[in-house]
């Protein structure tokens, strides 16, 4: 077990490459099962969730080889093994493994998935589309049992504006017979990123990033290659570091379009920022308005750079507030953010954050990815030092987080645990 270890309060400057998208890389793996040759992804970021999909696949019957950020799946001889335990446990969007195994074996069993706990985070519209294409979905023991005689294309209206729910069909749908029609889908650009693959594998799909996606079914998907899209969170949290410490930092390798929504608040508030072609420039402004966000379905605030946001508005001059229409309960990094000095209320589904405050490093832990990302932005902003645990929930999300930050000038390093403080984590 180890914790992060951060001396903040200095400047930080210089280039930060962002990695691929997690959100695209933990549905473009899953995908790969509805191949019957070889895939190849390029550009896959160095997370944990990366590492146990690899697993899983191998596990399936994959052979898999993974080197320098591209991983070349061959599904060929993949079986489709229950797995009601085990690794599928470790990650939520191991419910893409339903859709995908659906579509190609038309069965699959599934342990419910694990992952950030923010609040009720149910797949009943995952469930009404698999039945709607014709499956029957049990829910048996803490797993998901899926099974059709044969798939069949039909019209699915999502009642819950979903990512996963609109990945998961398509990914079922792409080998139904005849046409599926996803009304009031998500419009994310990772759901285009699934879609272009599928696509290159011989899917038939359009509307990707409308809310209405047709898809006409296929009889075999053959391997491709694919370049994954870079990932707009990481990239948000290094754009709000900037924010926070930047005194000059250039983000390279980031759509700057897929980020509108941050980079307009930021204007707002009085930060100094670009973006040409790939890359954003953001520098810190000591004097920094307070501003409102409520997150909101793509293009809207991402809920996922909610938290990060949060830590950036203690140093602004005044009252902000941030409400999360898509979690009610994603606000645990706030207790945490108060230890180091923060005056922030939660009222229902709004954070009310009062600044300016000066920082002051302290120990916190990190309950989930994004709350993590908060108190590392936190721990960089403060005086002195931050010691932040339960770091095992930034690592599925941060590719090489500490050597990224490193390059940036920051002071900060990782560090065993000893036992005592261990035990003292786990008993809370
Ligand atoms: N919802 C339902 N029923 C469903 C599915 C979702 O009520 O069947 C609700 C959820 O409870 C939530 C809202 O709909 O209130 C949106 O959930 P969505 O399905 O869009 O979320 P998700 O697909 O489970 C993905 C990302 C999350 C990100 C959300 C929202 C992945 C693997 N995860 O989750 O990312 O917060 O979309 O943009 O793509 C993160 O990266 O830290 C993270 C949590």
């Amino acid at each position: 077990m180890e914790k992060l270890m951060i001396a903040g309060g200095s400047p930080l400057k210089g280039t930060v490459r962002i990695s691929g998208a997690k959100n695209s890389a933990v549905a473009l793996i899953p995908a790969t099962i509805l191949a019957e040759s070889p895939v190849t992804i390029e550009g896959l970021p160095d997370i944990s969730d990366v590492h146990i999909l690899k697993g899983i696949m191998e596990e399936l019957g994959g052979s898999v080889s993974f080197s320098d950020s591209d991983m070349t799946i061959d599904p060929t001889s993949m079986i489709s093994m229950p797995m009601p335990n085990g690794k599928v446990k470790k990650l939520r969007a191991s419910y893409y493994l339903m859709g995908a195994m659906l579509g190609r074996f038309k069965k699959a069993v599934i342990g419910l998935p694990g992952g950030c706990h923010l609040g009720p985070r149910p797949i009943d519209q995952h469930i009404k589309g698999f039945e709607a294409l014709g499956a029957q979905v049990t829910n048996e023991q803490g797993a998901i049992y899926l099974r059709a005689d044969e798939l069949r294309g039909a019209r699915i209206y999502l009642d819950v504006v979903s990512v996963g729910a609109t990945i998961n069909i398509m990914l079922a749908a792409v080998r139904a017979k005849g046409r599926t029609i996803i009304e009031n889908a998500a419009k994310e650009p990772e759901i285009i990123d699934v879609a272009t693959l599928l696509t290159n594998m011989g899917a038939k799909i359009k509307g990707a990033g409308t809310d209405v996606i047709r898809i006409d079914g296929v009889d075999r998907l053959d391997g491709c290659r694919h370049t994954i899209i870079p990932d707009r969170i990481e990239a948000g949290t290094y754009i709000i570091i900037g924010a926070a410490v930047g005194d000059g930092i250039l983000i390279d390798n980031v759509i700057p379009q897929h980020l509108e929504s941050l980079i307009a608040k930021l204007r707002e508030m009085g930060v100094h920022i670009e973006s040409s072609g790939d890359q954003v420039f953001v520098s810190s402004n000591p004097d920094l308005k307070p501003v409102d966000i409520k997150t909101l379905v793509y293009p809207g605030f991402p809920t996922d750079l909610q938290q990060p946001f949060t830590s950036l508005l203690t140093k602004t001059n005044g009252t902000s507030m941030v409400t999360d229409t898509i979690y009610s309960a994603r606000f645990k990094h706030i207790d945490e953010l108060r230890r180091m000095n923060a005056t922030i209320k939660v009222e229902g589904r709004s954070a009310i954050i009062n600044g300016p405050v000066h920082l002051q490093g302290a120990r916190v832990k990190a309950s989930d990815l994004r709350a993590g990302a908060a108190l590392v932005i936190a721990g960089l902003m403060a005086d002195g030092i931050t010691e932040v645990t339960g770091i095992e929930h930034i690592d599925r999300g941060y590719g090489q987080l500490v050597e990224k930050l490193k390059g940036l000038g920051a002071s900060i390093w990782r560090e065993g645990m000893t036992q005592e403080e261990y035990e003292q984590i786990k008993n809370g």
